[in-house]
């Protein structure tokens, strides 16, 4: 998505070689007419998967979330993150380990917003080592529903959460594909259909 890594160059920081800080338009200010456009391009990668629900996790999941689920006219649901929990009969509940922040979350859907015949579509902000993709996934499942696929706004393609999630045989679009955060720049997957 051209305009997607137009946004990138032009405001993305590197901070170091595995992050890469954009907080002016996706994880602090939210750009909402990106995002819309965001949510445009989800909806014709996915147009023909009769999807029924969305479903991101909090927090920066949800713009992107919400404007696609506006697109496809379906109800968005963010996955709740929280430390430690009671356990509760009504919610699914998965562990998501993230290496990035070396802390594990336990995210949490209500049952009573996944049915059986769903087709769900996952959409993030960031795709680092997937773990939040796989959590999300296996929420679904548990729903006994379809994941249809996996939409990330930002893929950081040097590591392996794309790889893990096709090998696991879900079908993943990313917008823009970083190939590498070296020397301070982005590079990026090159693409012919960008
Ligand atoms: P994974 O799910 O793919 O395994 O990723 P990881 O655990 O590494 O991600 C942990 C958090 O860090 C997630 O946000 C994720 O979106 C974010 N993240 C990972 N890599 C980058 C990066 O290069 N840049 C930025 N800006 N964020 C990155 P989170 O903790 O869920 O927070 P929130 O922003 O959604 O509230
Ligand atoms: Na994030
Ligand atoms: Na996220």
């Amino acid at each position: 998505m051209q305009l997607l890594r137009n946004k990138v160059i032009a405001e993305g920081i590197v901070l170091s070689n595995k992050v890469l800080k954009v907080d002016s338009f996706l994880n602090h200010q939210m750009d909402p007419v990106l995002m819309k456009e965001v949510g445009k391009e989800f909806t014709s990668r996915f147009k023909d998967e009769a999807i029924t629900r969305v479903l991101t996790i909090e927090s920066s999941g949800i713009a992107p979330g919400i404007m696609t689920a506006l697109e496809l006219n379906v109800p968005l649901i963010f996955a709740r993150k929280q430390k430690s929990l009671t356990l509760k009969h009504d919610i699914y509940v998965e562990k998501v380990y993230s290496f990035t922040k070396q802390e594990t979350n336990e995210i949490t859907v209500a049952k009573k917003f996944i049915d059986p015949n769903d087709r769900v579509l996952i959409i993030d902000d960031f795709l680092a080592n997937g773990e939040a993709a796989f959590g999300l996934a296996r929420i679904v499942e548990q729903a006994g529903a379809k994941v249809v696929g996996i939409g990330i706004v930002i893929e950081k393609s040097f590591q392996p959460g794309r790889q893990l999630l096709l090998d696991a045989g879900y079908r993943v679009e990313s917008l823009v594909r970083v190939a590498a955060l070296d020397n301070e720049t982005v590079t990026f997957v090159e693409e012919e259909d960008i």
